[in-house]
Parts: C-alpha cells; structure tokens; sequence
C-alpha cells in the first residue's frame, strides 16, 4: 500500500482495493446469500463510530457518498444455512488485516484465542487472558464496517460458572464492541450458552478438536472418530444449539460426522477440518494466506504473503544499506 507521508495507514483505499473503500459496499455485491437477506435492510455502521446510529446509513465523516454496509446478523446466519449459501470466516487480530478482510466481504472475523499462538508468541492458546483479547477485538470491531465480530472467551475466563462466562462476554461486547462471543464445549456448558443468549448475546459453539483442552485431548487430534465419539459430539451440538447457540464451529472432525451434525441442526455449522459439508468454513488468516513455514493439512494456503513481506523486508533493508532509499521524492528539501 502506497501512503503519501501526511496520511495515517488506513486512511485511502487500499492498491487492489475499490476506491469506495468498501468491497462488497452495496448488498448487490455482496457475497451470496446474506447479501440477499441484507436487501431492503437498514444499513449498519462501524462499532463505536461517530455514526453509530443503526440503520441510519450515514457515512463516516469524508467518506460521504461510500455506500455503508449493511452488517451480517445472526438472521443472516440461520437464512444462509436454510438458502444453502456458504458462510466465510477468518480470524482477525487488529484493524489493519480486519479492514481488508471485511472490505473483501468476509461474513464474520472470530477475534480467536489463536492470538496466543500466532501473534503473542505463546506455545498455544492456554496462557492468552481476557485482557490481552480485548484490545485485539476493540481494533478489529472498530474497523468492521460489515463483518459480524466474534470475540473468544479465553481458557479459564467462562468455565466456572454461567456468571462468569456471562462476566467475561459482557466485558467483549460493551470493552470490546463485538458482536457474538465463542467459546469451546458441550453440553455440559448449555447452562452457560442459555445464559447469555437469555442476556442478548450471541454465542457460537465449539466442537471437536477443542485447542484449550489440549492436554486433555492428548494433543491436536481428529475429534469424533469411531460410533460412540460420533453420537456423543452429535448430542453435545444439540445441546448447544437448544440452548441458544446461534453457530457451531467444527474443528478437525472426520467429513461424515460435521456432515450429519449440519443435517441435524438448525443453526450453521462452520468447519474447521471438517470437511465440505459444514454451513461454512473458518481459517485462522495466517494459514489462509501463508504466513508462516508450515500450515496445518486442512488449511489452503491461499496467498504466499509470509514470503511477499519478507522479500519487501530484504528489499527495503538492501536500498536503506545501498543509499538508494530515501530517493529525492521521498525527501524534504525544506
Ligand atoms: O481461536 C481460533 O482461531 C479458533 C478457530 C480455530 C476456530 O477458535
């Protein structure tokens, strides 16, 4: 992205980028089926902006005349499912990544516990705490002009009590402004799922391979495997879902069993490893566009970005040691 020096990162539209700013900024350019629910609704604005108002469709402040989107709702998610229209979802971690995966149309950005591991250095999601999370899903709801935010309740800050996970997703929604809040078991966390849904908040399940219970799990392994593991995750998404689960997310669960838990369902399923039968699919952003050396088998790598940045890197430091860089235009001669 070229920046001329007196604009902050962020203010123009992006290279590549529509110069509305807004992919996807009108409902006939968006994505499938939620953009057909979206039609004739009002339009949403940012989380916390000056023209938070919803429904009223107003512009940011210079950015009169760039259509406002209309922000993806937890109706949209159960009219996708029954239209058969695939749901998107990356993970986001700050404003400048989560700009440019709403602007590209990506129903819902999970601000994931995954944060530990791919931003904070932390060897998994264990250690992440609710006040790291919360800073990453402020930046990423601030940004989202469309795109439903997801915040992740962290290990060890909801499984004590209905109260406490109800604690903690107030805390993402009203410190964070997100939208919906995940966090990972079954049935034995209904109570909990029927307590913030009865509170107004959103909750997408997590089942399957579950990453805080790793060590329970004996590792990153397949979930749901053989008849008994099968019924037992079926149940645990019933479970979920008549308690008040808006979604449930499938991580690293054999095809056959994601499949018949979305037939069973009423809610969207999104798969993680689980196969092309799911309501939708969720990657962790830094797997999906090749940031780092390795990815796991279920991910594509749908971008070499890790290897772009690292060639812009070598190229800067090459011009900074060679005087090429600053270049004349670059410079000011008073
Ligand atoms: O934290 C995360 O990134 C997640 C996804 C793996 C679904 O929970």
């Amino acid at each position: 992205m070229t920046q001329s020096p007196d604009h902050a990162p962020g203010d123009g539209p992006a290279a590549g980028r529509p110069a509305s700013g807004i992919a996807g900024g009108s409902a006939a350019a968006q994505p499938g089926a939620i953009a057909a629910a979206q039609a004739g609704e009002p339009a949403a604005t940012p989380a916390g902006g000056p023209a938070d108002a919803e429904g009223s469709g107003r512009a940011l402040p210079g950015q009169e005349g760039v259509p406002v989107p209309r922000r993806v709702r937890v109706h949209h998610l159960r009219q996708a499912k029954e239209r058969g229209e695939p749901l998107t979802m990356l993970t986001a971690y700050d404003a400048l990544t989560a700009r440019i995966f709403d602007e590209a149309g990506i129903d819902m950005l999970l601000v994931g516990d995954s944060l530990g591991d791919n931003m904070l250095a932390h060897p998994t999601t264990i250690p992440v705490t609710v006040d790291e999370m919360i800073p990453a899903v402020r930046a990423v709801s601030r940004v989202a002009r469309r795109a439903m935010v997801v915040a992740d309740l962290p290990f060890g800050s909801y499984e004590a009590s209905p109260q406490q996970c109800l604690a903690t997703a107030v805390r993402m929604l009203k410190e964070g402004g997100a939208h919906a809040v995940k966090f990972e078991g079954g049935a034995h966390l209904a109570e909990h799922v029927r307590l913030l849904t009865r509170s107004g908040i959103p909750v997408f399940g997590h089942l399957g391979f579950t990453p805080q219970s790793e060590n329970l799990l004996g590792g990153k392994r397949v979930q749901g495997r053989g008849q008994e593991a099968a019924s037992h995750l079926v149940a645990d998404a019933h479970a979920l879902a008549d308690a008040g689960a808006v979604a449930v997310v499938l991580e690293m669960v054999p095809a056959p069993v994601a499949e018949r838990v979305t037939e069973v369902l009423r809610v969207p399923t999104i798969g993680i490893g689980a196969g092309a039968g799911c309501d939708g699919q969720v990657l962790v952003w830094t797997d999906m566009a090749g940031m780092t050396s390795w990815s796991p088998r279920f991910a594509q790598r749908f971008g070499e970005i890790g290897e772009a940045l690292y060639g812009a890197t070598r190229t800067y430091a090459r011009a900074v040691r060679e005087r090429t860089f600053p270049a004349p235009e670059h410079t000011y001669e008073k």
